[in-house]
């Protein structure tokens, strides 16, 4: 597998291409944003800890019969991908209320949601990823019904595999975000599944092991991303 030319840097990863053409590399940066990019650091370490968390994860999820971009870790920094097309919206998942929708809609944080919610938000930076409805989905040709109920389907089956795994290391899943991408005309998870894109509270003491902590200067980031990877390390003995 030869590493070839960048085709895509974002805000936490780089693409890479490869000698094939419908593989990829994603690389893991130590930037951390937030706020779109308002809030910025170069975070030591953060990107190996969202590869390695991330890659679990996806192994995971695919052992459970969910279909993913994942195909395997390469380095500390990198995994190896299947090339997508990204679909740009922005699926999240809540089983309780916390950020954006304490703030939007005015719901008591820790507020129960069951069944979980599913929300949309376009990606787009310069439009803040506003948050949008199915049916803006259709007006706007992001993707077609059928596709958008596949990303409803797997992300609950993804919510109800990282919940209960999460459990049973003592960690309350909050709510997270997915980003889902097109291979072979086929709906697959894509992006990454990390601290930064979840949000993870100790189920005993409610501390926040996410990037919460950087959004809102709650502790040192690495220290709760660190706890995350000992405990999914843990019970992968
Ligand atoms: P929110 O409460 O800020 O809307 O975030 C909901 C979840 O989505 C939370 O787990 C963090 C994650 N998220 C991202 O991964 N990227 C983003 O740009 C935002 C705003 C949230
Ligand atoms: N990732 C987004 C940004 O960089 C926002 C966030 O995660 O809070 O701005």
């Amino acid at each position: 597998m030869e590493k070839k030319e960048k085709i895509y840097e974002g805000k936490a990863k780089i693409i890479y291409a490869t000698d094939q053409p419908d593989k990829v590399i994603a690389y893991f940066k130590d930037s951390a944003t937030a706020f779109d990019a308002v809030k910025k650091a170069t975070i030591k370490g953060k990107g190996i800890l969202n590869n390695t968390i991330s890659s679990f994860f996806f192994q995971l999820l695919g052992e459970k019969g969910i279909p993913t971009h994942f195909i395997k870790k390469l380095s500390d920094r990198e995994m190896l991908i299947y090339k997508v097309q990204i679909i740009p919206v922005e699926v999240v998942v809540r089983n309780m209320a916390a950020g954006s929708i304490v703030r939007r809609l005015g719901i008591p944080e820790k507020t129960k949601f069951e069944p979980p919610l599913i929300e949309f938000y376009l990606k787009n930076d310069e439009l803040h990823d506003p948050i949008i409805c199915e049916q803006h989905i259709y007006a706007m040709d992001l993707a077609k019904p059928e596709e958008v109920h596949k990303m409803k389907e797997i992300a609950l089956k993804v919510n109800e595999i990282i919940k209960e795994f999460m459990e049973k290391q003592g960690v309350i899943l909050v709510d997270f975000k997915l980003e889902f991408g097109r291979k072979d005309c086929q709906i697959v998870l894509a992006d990454e599944i990390s601290p930064d894109t979840c949000r993870f509270w100790d189920a005993k003491t409610g501390e926040s092991l996410d990037k919460d902590r950087f959004r809102f200067d709650l502790g040192d980031l690495i220290e709760g991303y660190r706890k995350i990877l000992e405990k999914i390390e843990k019970k992968g003995e």
